[in-house]
C-alpha cells in the first residue's frame, strides 16, 4: 500500500490547543464520554484480550482512545526499547513495559498534561518503574537516533498535520531493523483542502 503524506494547511497551534482540550476532558472526565467509543468497551472491539484490559489500572483503561490495536501485529520482546507515540493515559504503555520487562524501557510521550498525569498514576499503580513519559510532541522527539526496537503507537498520527515530522522522527529514532506497529485510520479517498482546514473535523 502507498500512502501519499502531503504537509497540510491547518493552522497548527489552534489544532493542538483543541486537541489538547479534547483530550484532557477524556483524561478528567471519562464517564462523559465522546462522539468515538473509548474505555472498555473500544478496546474489547478492537481486539485486545479481555484479561490483559481487567489487569490495568482502570484509570487507565476508562481514559483508552485508541483506534486499533498495536500489539495485534506482534508481542514485544523482553529487553526491548519501545516508544510509545501519543500514549494518552498509558494503556498500551503499560501493556509494553509488561512485555519488555524489567530488562526493557517504554518511553512514552505526548502533548496532554492531563493524560500524561494519569498516565504516571497508571504506571505507579501497576509497579512498572521501566515506563517514563514525557511532555513533547510527536513531530520532536527526546530520543537519540537509532536508540529504539519498536515503535507503538494508536490514534495520534491521524491527529498530526506534519505527518513527515513524525514519520521523520520514527525514522531517525529506530535502530536498523526496528519496527514500527501502528493503529491509526487511514482514508482511502482524497479529503478536500477545506476539510483539511476545518479544526473540528480533526478533533472530532
Ligand atoms: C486518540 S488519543 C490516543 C491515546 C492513546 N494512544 C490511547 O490509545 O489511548 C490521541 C493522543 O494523542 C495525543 N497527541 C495528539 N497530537 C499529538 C502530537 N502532535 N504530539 C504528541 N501527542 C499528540 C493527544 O494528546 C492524545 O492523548
Amino acid at each position: 500500500m502507498t500512502i501519499e503524506l502531503k504537509r497540510v494547511e491547518v493552522d497548527s497551534d489552534a489544532l493542538r490547543a483543541q486537541v489538547t482540550e479534547k483530550y484532557t476532558e477524556i483524561a478528567n472526565e471519562p464517564e462523559k464520554g465522546a462522539h468515538f467509543h473509548t474505555g472498555k468497551s473500544l478496546a474489547m472491539m478492537v481486539g485486545y484480550p479481555e484479561a490483559i484490559i481487567d489487569s490495568l489500572p482502570a484509570g487507565t483503561v476508562e481514559s483508552f482512545a485508541g483506534t486499533g490495536n498495536p500489539f495485534s501485529m506482534g508481542e514485544l520482546k523482553p529487553g526491548e526499547t519501545v516508544l510509545d507515540l501519543g500514549c494518552g493515559a498509558g494503556f498500551d504503555s503499560l501493556i509494553a513495559a509488561r512485555q519488555v520487562g524489567a530488562s526493557g524501557r517504554v518511553i512514552s510521550i505526548d502533548m496532554t498534561p492531563a493524560m500524561l498525569d494519569k498516565a504516571r498514576v497508571g504506571a505507579s499503580e501497576a509497579g512498572l518503574s521501566n515506563v517514563e513519559f514525557h511532555e513533547v510532541y510527536a513531530e520532536s522527539l527526546p530520543v537519540q537516533d537509532k536508540s529504539v526496537d519498536v515503535v507503538i503507537s494508536n490514534g495520534v498520527i491521524n491527529l498530526c498535520p506534519d505527518k513527515m515530522a513524525v514519520f521523520g522522527e520514527i525514522n531517525r529514532v529506530l535502530k536498523p531493523g526496528g519496527r514500527i506497529q501502528l493503529g491509526d485510520m487511514v482514508v482511502h479517498k482524497a479529503v478536500p483542502d477545506d476539510a483539511k482546514a476545518d479544526i473540528d473535523l480533526w478533533r472530532d
